[in-house]
């Protein structure tokens, strides 16, 4: 099992890296798409704010993730191999940052079923068959399954393991 701040690295360079490319790339084709087509086609605004929406959240998780909780569990792990002292940090336990963040990846997974609602699971219309149109809808499958493996290494690894080591510092001291 590698080490907690490899996972994190490994989090940060393969999920983080991968939103920050595409959300920019999809929200720039649905924007032009909805301008072009938004008249006979109103969902399409729908996935362009739910799009914008999921934007708006994640910017703000992945800037919280980067610069709190990961160097935290860092600093913890550190703290095991050294000996040094625990982390400072402003939150009583490393439970709470977790906590905040379980909650935001709800929210994001609900994003993420309206997104597939809206799409008829990223199913292009019929009537879109332009190629910028059908690699949009796939942009969006692909965000979700790239999403949702992000959502679970996090709430399934990283976090259990976080609160974990956090644990066994407190029990040596
Ligand atoms: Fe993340
Ligand atoms: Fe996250």
């Amino acid at each position: 099992m590698s080490n907690l701040r490899t996972l994190v690295a490994h989090i940060v360079d393969t999920h983080h890296a991968y939103l920050r490319r595409e959300l920019p790339r999809l929200e720039a084709i649905i924007a032009k798409m909805s301008a072009n087509h938004g008249e006979e086609r109103p969902e399409l605004f729908q996935i362009q704010q739910l799009l914008q929406d999921l934007q708006d959240d994640l910017s703000t998780h992945l800037m919280k993730e980067e610069q709190v909780l990961f160097p935290h569990i860092g600093g913890l792990e550190l703290s095991r191999e050294t000996g040094g002292p625990a982390p400072h940090s402003c939150f009583e336990s490393v439970q709470s940052p977790i906590r905040m963040m379980f909650m935001e990846h709800d929210r994001v997974q609900t994003l993420l079923q309206e997104l597939r609602a809206a799409t008829a699971n990223y199913k292009p219309p019929q009537a879109m068959t332009c190629d910028c149109a059908l690699r949009f809808y796939k942009g969006l499958a692909d965000l979700e399954a790239d999403l949702l493996e992000h959502i679970r290494v996090e709430n399934d690894e990283l976090f259990p393991r976080a609160i974990e080591l956090e644990h066994s510092l407190a029990a040596c001291r």
